[in-house]
């Protein structure tokens, strides 16, 4: 996942200082992955209660011979985040036929080691990591053959990671920085009980939790702030209305908190809103992408909670 080699200290500072100067004090999503913060991910992908990751492994195993027909042959693979994982991998073993990976991900470092990696284990693929932020403009590689088709891999869930209308702004940009024969492979959870997903983000052994606190450190680290993360507890619940996941920092006792030269005030039970995760139904995710993308195919695990959703530009 992202670290933050890219993103300097003065910008992080204004972030944070106008996210926690609102009245719903909030901060953003991409602080949470500094090196511990990356650990501390994967470990939330092995949780049992953290259905996603199980959910879209079965979906690409189940369906694989389907899914690499829908990629087809001559392809140029541009995987949005990441490139570590093993869902890259069963991909890059399976299609046979694919001739580049192009990895995005706004961390150089790690997106370099991964690149030179992929490169020894797959000298057939031509592998060219493109070192960006996705949810900005991006130039990627010029095909080496005309037929070539791009596919663009999005997993994980992350498109829930934006607010709808981020989701469009990012589909959008993604639409125009692609050629017009694209298309997508897009991982989407799916709504369902609220138990199953508010266990997700509340596993037993406090992982999500560490992450969650973790930011603070990160935070403190960076900017020389002096959060007490014992103040601090997890608190993520499913908002039914908003149709997302909400994770928040909830301070346990009244406090101030300095970062650089501000002070910020809490009150007791007074929360910082650090993610949201967007569940979607099969019809709200059509409508999402309907002024750039036609839904193509669905495919689900055995049980309903996940999909991977194949895109063709309209
Ligand atoms: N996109 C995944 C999800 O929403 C992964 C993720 C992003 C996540 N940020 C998170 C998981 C914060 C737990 C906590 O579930």
């Amino acid at each position: 996942m992202n670290n933050l080699s890219a993103v300097d200290q003065s910008s992080m500072l204004n972030e944070v200082v106008s996210g926690l100067s609102r009245e719903q004090k909030q901060l953003p999503s991409k602080y949470f992955y500094d090196q511990h913060g990356s650990d501390l991910f994967e470990q939330i992908t092995y949780l049992d209660e953290y259905y996603l990751t199980d959910c879209e492994k079965e979906i690409l195993k189940e369906n694989i011979k389907e899914i690499a027909d829908y990629i087809g042959s001559n392809v140029m693979l541009i995987e949005l985040g990441s490139g570590n994982s093993y869902k890259t991998r069963f991909l890059l073993e399976e299609l046979s036929e694919l001739s580049t990976y192009i990895p995005v991900d706004i961390s150089e470092e790690y997106l370099l080691k991964t690149a030179n990696q992929l490169r020894i284990e797959y000298p057939r693929i031509s592998i060219i990591p493109v070192f960006a932020d996705y949810t900005s403009q991006f130039d990627l590689p010029v095909s080496d053959s005309s037929n070539q088709k791009q596919v663009v891999f999005f997993p994980g869930s992350t498109i829930g990671n934006f607010s709808p209308e981020e989701a469009k702004a990012f589909i959008d940009n993604i639409a125009t920085i692609t050629t017009n024969d694209a298309e997508m492979l897009v991982g989407v959870d799916l709504k369902k009980d609220k138990a199953i997903l508010e266990a997700a983000y509340n596993d037993r052994e406090g992982v999500t939790e560490a992450f969650n606190k973790n930011m603070l450190k990160h935070i403190n680290r960076k900017l020389g702030a002096n959060f007490d993360t014992k103040k601090f507890s997890h608190n993520a619940f499913y908002n039914e209305d908003a149709g997302r996941v909400e994770m928040h920092l909830v301070s346990t006792e009244e406090q101030t908190v300095s970062i650089g030269d501000t002070i910020f005030q809490f009150d007791e039970g007074e929360s910082i809103h650090t993610e949201n995760s967007y569940k979607y139904s099969l019809n709200d995710f059509e409508e999402l992408v309907s002024k750039w993308y036609s839904v193509e195919k669905v495919w689900t695990d055995k049980q309903g909670y996940f999909s991977l959703q194949y895109l063709k530009k309209k």
